[in-house]
């Protein structure tokens, strides 16, 4: 099949590639004039995604990467797969969904199947994308969804071997979809609407995100009645039945956790619902970044004038990705408590217009926010080392969530 992946960042690179591996040809459209250089040279700038998984594909001339949509008419499936933010003011931000929907409906000349794998709340497959597509042209596309669930950095679970939910606006769009997917996914499970698989997705994120400030939450209580939180959850864990671990940090952070409960409370607030859950939920995990600079405070008897060094600005271990990372509230609650903040990140060269600093420098603190695999701190010279939580492989390192003292 011809495959047009419009978007070729973290889900939609993974989807071409799964794509490429069942023999497909695959056209990827993305509109940043880098992504298509590197990609057209054989570089990929997705982790987990190898360089040889693109080159071979460019090389094969199955796979091209343009910035138009040009080319895009013809295909047999179209994959969109842009990023859906959150507006400075919280709200669900379709703007790029609205547009790669509408530059669709220019080009297509022929029908197509078209399959959504943007997150979004229930209703935009069939109330926002099939309307601007059909608007340019009406064409009688088929029209599917299934959400990416891929996890960026994870060995263990692949495009082959999570399984993809998929729903349709009708059964023969969905059956085309599944059948699409099939062809390099182990496990496809289809649904009766394209609604249930869009919730299914922010029900998936949002039990994540309400498991994570709760958490938190208990972190705090621990910490203030002296009792280790992280001994804890170990011993909770334990329960081979009805109990899943999430842990405590300094906040949440990526393009989905913080964001996709926001979308399913804006799409409810139009039933004139709200969840409480996401509510105090929120308020929660945005307070953590302030409680742990506040531990850190406790621990090095005030912040003023101190040169702290943050270490591992993005989001998560060895993702470069710094979308919503909870070390840009942690900085600027370290600089409001008088703190000098540098920050150290050996895979993110370059964040809020600053530059790395490196390891080397005169600081009288670090605090390792994310330990990426290619951190090295034998540089470091300044005094403590803490950590959040901690580290298994770091045990020298001073973990803030570690209980108090009782006094
Ligand atoms: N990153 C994840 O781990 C993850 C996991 C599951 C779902 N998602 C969802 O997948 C969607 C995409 O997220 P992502 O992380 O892949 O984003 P990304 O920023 O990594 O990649 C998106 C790409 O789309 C391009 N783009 C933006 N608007 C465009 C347009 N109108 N036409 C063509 N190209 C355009 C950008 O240049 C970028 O390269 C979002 O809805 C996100 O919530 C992401």
């Amino acid at each position: 099949m011809r495959i047009a992946v419009i978007g070729q960042g973290y889900v939609g690179l993974t989807i071409t590639v799964g794509a490429l591996s069942a023999g497909h040809e695959v056209l990827g459209v993305d509109h940043s004039e880098s992504v298509v250089k590197n990609l057209m040279s054989g570089l990929s700038h997705i982790e987990g995604i190898r360089d040889s998984e693109i080159s071979s594909g460019v090389e094969s001339g199955k796979y091209t990467v343009v910035n138009s949509y040009d080319l895009v008419d013809g295909s047999d499936v179209v994959v969109i797969a842009v990023p859906t933010p959150l507006t400075a003011l919280g709200q669900p931000d379709l703007s790029l969904l609205k547009s790669a929907s509408s530059s669709l409906g220019k080009v297509l000349r022929s029908s197509c199947l078209i399959i959504n794998e943007s997150t979004s709340h229930p209703g935009t497959l069939r109330e926002v994308i099939k309307p601007l597509v059909d608007a340019g042209n009406n064409l009688g596309h088929q029209y599917a969804i299934s959400p990416e669930r891929v996890d960026p950095g994870n060995a263990k679970f692949g495009t082959r071997n999570t399984p993809r939910i998929v729903g349709g606006l009708s059964d023969e769009a969905r059956d085309a979809a599944v059948a699409f997917y099939r062809t390099f996914c182990d496990e496809v499970v289809p649904v009766s609407s394209a609604e249930v698989a869009e919730a299914a997705k922010l029900f998936e994120n949002t039990f994540r995100f309400i498991n994570i400030g709760l958490v938190n939450e208990f972190s705090q209580i621990m910490g203030a009645m002296g009792i280790p939180v992280d001994e804890v959850l170990k011993a909770a864990g334990t329960k081979p039945y009805g109990f899943m671990p999430f842990h405590p940090n300094v906040g949440i952070g990526g393009h989905c956790i913080p964001v996709d409960p926001l979308y399913l409370q804006a799409r409810a607030a139009e039933f004139g619902l709200t969840s409480k859950y996401i509510a105090v939920s929120e308020e929660v995990n945005h307070a953590m970044p302030k409680y742990m600079v506040e531990r850190l405070a406790d621990e090095c008897g005030g912040l003023k004038g101190k040169k702290v060094l943050v270490v591992g600005v993005s989001y998560k271990a060895d993702i470069a990705d710094t979308r919503e990372t909870p070390a840009e509230p942690f900085v600027k609650h370290l600089r409001e408590f008088g703190a000098e903040v540098s920050w150290h990140d050996p895979i993110v060269n370059s964040w809020n217009g600053e530059t790395s600093s490196p390891i080397e420098g005169e600081y009288d603190v670090a605090v390792v926010l994310v330990a990426h695999s290619a951190l090295n701190m034998e540089g470091w010279n300044g005094e403590p080392i803490f950590t959040i939580n901690s580290h298994p492989k770091f045990p020298q390192w001073k973990p803030l969530l570690s209980a108090r003292p009782k006094s």
